[in-house]
């Protein structure tokens, strides 16, 4: 099933130069990024640490661009007051870390930001399934999180298939993350997702981020 919603790029921050990252903001957007996608990571729901609401806030006016932020964090709940305040737009929870999803869901769009759910690669659909009232995006993890850089898993394919016959007429976005470059982006799109998340693909490249995100767009 080909993507029937705009294609939206998402260049993650997690393969930029964090030393000048509000610079790095800026030139991904005018290179072309639809949104800016940033990996919060605690320690303990994956094996890195990243950053925090703090840091997101300080480079808030660095664009106008959609900010998500991706929050692989145990007990996200707690801290989600923060990152809207810090002025994200969405805020995307792994259901691996919320035992009552609903409500942490709810509570996203009360907080006045579109709601997401991600899903590692061993996690199936079904978990998500009572939730899709409450779901702006939903995010078919094709690598384990933690890190950037690590190679496509060729078996989400079919998981992304499901998840877009899964959300068929609804308004939620359908994000992939892992491992995505100008050679995968069309088989991620041909399966159904059309919000595509690139680190190391966009940040990584030696021929500069326009060419880069261009690539991936196809
Ligand atoms: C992985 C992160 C990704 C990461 C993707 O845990 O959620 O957003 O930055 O990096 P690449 O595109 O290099 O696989
Ligand atoms: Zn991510």
């Amino acid at each position: 099933m080909a993507a029937s919603k705009p294609v939206i790029i998402a260049p993650s921050v997690l393969a930029s130069n964090f030393a000048a990252l509000g610079q790095e903001i800026a030139d991904v957007r005018r290179a072309g990024a639809d949104w800016i996608h940033l990996d919060v990571m605690d320690g303990q729901f994956v094996p890195n640490l990243t950053f925090g609401a703090p840091i997101i806030q300080a480079v808030r006016s660095s664009c106008d661009a959609y900010f998500d932020a991706h929050l692989m964090i145990e007990t996200p709940d707690a801290l989600l007051a923060d990152f809207a305040k810090a002025g994200v737009e969405g805020i995307t929870v792994h259901v691996e870390a919320c035992p009552h999803l609903d409500r942490t869901l709810s509570y996203i769009r009360e907080l006045g930001c579109k709601a997401g759910v991600a899903l590692n690669p061993a996690t199936p659909l079904g978990t998500i399934q009572h939730c899709l009232d409450r779901l702006d995006l939903v995010l078919v993890m094709t690598v384990n999180p933690g890190f950037g850089g690590q190679r496509f898993i060729d078996a989400m394919l079919p998981k992304i298939q499901q998840a877009a016959t899964m959300i068929e007429g609804r308004d939620i976005q359908l994000q992939v993350d892992g491992g995505i470059t100008a050679e995968t982006a069309p088989k991620v799109i041909a399966a159904g997702a059309n919000n595509l998340v690139a680190g190391s693909a966009i940040f990584g490249a030696s021929q500069g981020y326009a060419q880069a995100i261009n690539a991936i767009r196809g």
